[in-house]
């Protein structure tokens, strides 16, 4: 049993979902930290909809909970306050700007990396609010800052 009262299958890395808040306070501060299974996770709420990511931005483990959330090509993003990376609060993909050097007239565009930081899953029931931590098998840059060493949060177990 976790100190959190939750349980997690080390073998399979399916986790439980952790209750983090209640509803009604995200709504007003629009954004809340958490530990859920020993990862830190910021949750935002953003025009109705909640996202939930490791807290420490995948480039250099800035902290993203003290960002600003601004839309880039129609896609909201947490712009990450240390060197302004910006990672789509759906996807966790980071954005950037090209332009094609062969052609000097054209307008840069916005592009994806792919997906940089990885994302949680949020769910609310009877007002309270619930993350889930993500298990998908890929490596994500991420986990550099939300695991070994440069993990703030060490494991209690
Ligand atoms: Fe986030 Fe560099 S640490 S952009």
């Amino acid at each position: 049993m976790d100190p959190d009262g939750s349980e997690q299958d080390p073998e399979t890395k399916i986790y439980s979902s952790v209750c983090v808040g209640r509803e009604e306070d995200i709504k007003k501060s629009e954004r809340m930290t958490a530990v859920v299974h020993d990862r830190e996770v910021v949750i935002f709420y953003h025009r109705g909809e909640y996202h939930a990511m490791d807290i420490r931005c995948y480039h250099s483990g800035g902290p993203l909970h003290l960002g600003e959330i601004e839309e880039f090509d129609g896609r909201p993003c947490i712009v990450c306050p240390w060197h302004k990376y910006k990672i789509t609060l759906a996807t966790g993909e980071g954005l950037y700007q090209s332009i094609n050097p062969n052609d000097p007239s054209a307008k840069p565009k916005w592009c994806s990396k792919g997906i940089k930081q990885r994302i949680h899953t949020v769910t609310v029931d009877n007002g309270n609010i619930y993350v889930t931590l993500s298990n998908e098998p890929f490596k994500c840059d991420s986990d550099f800052y939300a695991t070994g060493v440069f993990k703030v949060i060490q494991s209690s177990s």
